[in-house]
């Protein structure tokens, strides 16, 4: 059946700009918190990125423990490893410090350690019974949007793929986006995390319209499809990417390019945590899980192809695009239309990212199996704005072999 309605999650409230950690001191204040349990990775412990954030909970009052086992993509038995840390803690405020993954970490130990589960039972829609402890998220890349959206994602490593739940309940109810914290992303993850920001952009614009999602009987969907809320708020993310993300990477001295795209990736993060993402995610997912590339990287190399896939039904939505990606207009809408992805691909190759499977360790026998599971995360095919068979989504990953 299709929806009639639609409606808009959103962190509790979302802070934004330089040096905005240093409010963490007086919302320590506010709440009386006194317990605070810091989940982070070793490289930004000792990058000093986690520093300002520790300093600002301790000056409101706070005891500080820090949980610094974190890693990228992170494993469900590093889930666990956090949820212990927090039981011995006993923490009345969790905050994320990092990445996508410590950020899917701290929500994935908020809501364990307050409904006392386990890690994984959290996957899929809809799982978490309630509220968590109090949590903020405080992004270090820009790049997921996992500070504002309702996401969490961790990595099945016997399965070798990625398993992610939605609930309103992993929404913070803080986003603490502080861009100075992302000032020393390397490179590459700069590159990585800015692609997929764009990714989250695009795919959450061309989405099936929110009135036309048909959900199987019986089946529930985290996402709404695509309305004007989401669509502006990818528009402008599209924009600045088109603006900023080559310089985010190319010129690092560039620090308001790096403000830009902390902004870009936090509306790109609202709009898709409500409309959704689409095929490029189902497709990232186990590809991800078997080749260890990083998540942003996953995408922004499938994204061209899966954009290709899907042009003929996007023709308006993908004009718009070329034209904030600036490109310049041509006369012909299809024309127009087939250059958002050249522009995409001009993207792609001046920040590095990948265009081959092969590139990135992928052989062609992996292609089946990647199509396979890729198969099975339907409930993101059901938001892709055309409908994709087995076999579309293998040539699709034969294409982009
Ligand atoms: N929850 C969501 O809505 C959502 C959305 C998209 C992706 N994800 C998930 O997020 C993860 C990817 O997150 P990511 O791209 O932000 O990267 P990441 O969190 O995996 O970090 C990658 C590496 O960069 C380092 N790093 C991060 N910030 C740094 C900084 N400022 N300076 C120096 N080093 C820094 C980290 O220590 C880590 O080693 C994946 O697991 C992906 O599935 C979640
Ligand atoms: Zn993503």
């Amino acid at each position: 059946m299709a929806r009639s309605t639609w409606s808009f999650g959103s962190p509790g409230q979302l802070v934004f700009g330089r040096n905005s950690v240093n409010q963490l001191e007086s919302l320590v204040q506010r709440h009386g918190w006194k317990q605070a349990l810091v989940v982070t990775d070793s490289n930004l412990l000792n990058a000093g990125v986690v520093e300002p954030v520790t300093q600002a909970l301790a000056a409101g009052g706070a005891i500080v423990s820090i949980f610094s086992e974190g890693e990228a993509e992170p494993s469900i038995a590093v889930a666990e490893a956090s949820l212990a840390r927090a039981n011995e803690s006993t923490p009345d405020v969790i905050v994320g410090v990092g990445g996508g993954s410590n950020l899917d970490l701290s929500k994935n130990t908020a809501a364990a350690y307050t409904h006392q589960g386990h890690p994984t039972d959290y996957f899929g829609f809809d799982k978490v019974p309630g509220p968590t402890c109090p949590l903020i998220c405080i992004p270090t890349t820009a790049g997921t949007g996992s500070e504002v959206s309702n996401s969490m994602v961790l990595t099945d490593t016997v399965a070798e793929i990625k398993i992610s739940g939605q609930s309103e309940f992993f929404r913070p109810d803080w986003a603490i986006v502080d861009p100075q914290l992302t000032y020393s992303c390397p490179r590459q993850i700069a590159a990585d995390s800015g692609i997929d920001a764009l990714t989250h952009a695009i795919e959450a614009i061309t989405t099936v319209e929110f009135d036309e999602l048909e959900i199987p009987p019986g089946e529930t969907c985290a996402y709404d499809g695509r309305y004007e809320l989401t669509t502006a708020l990818a528009e402008r993310a599209i924009r600045i990417c088109g603006e900023h993300l080559e310089a985010a990477v190319n010129q690092p001295e560039d620090l308001h390019a790096k403000d830009q795209m902390a902004l870009a990736a936090t509306l790109a993060g609202m709009a898709f945590s409500n409309s959704g993402v689409a095929l490029v995610h189902a497709m990232e997912y186990p590809m991800g899980g078997e080749l260890h590339c990083s998540h942003g990287l996953g995408n922004g190399l499938l994204l061209p192809y899966v954009m290709r896939f899907n042009l003929s039904t996007r023709i308006e939505t993908f004009a718009q695009i070329a034209q904030w990606l600036g490109e310049e207009s041509v006369d012909s809408e299809m024309e127009m239309a087939g250059r958002a992805v050249k522009a995409v691909e001009r993207i792609r190759e001046s920040i590095g990212i990948p265009h081959r499977i092969r590139d990135i360790g992928g052989n062609e026998s992996q292609l089946q199996s990647f199509t396979e599971k890729a198969i099975r995360i339907q409930r993101l095919f059901w938001l892709n704005p055309k409908s994709a068979s087995y076999d579309d989504v293998y040539e699709i990953y034969r294409a982009a072999y």
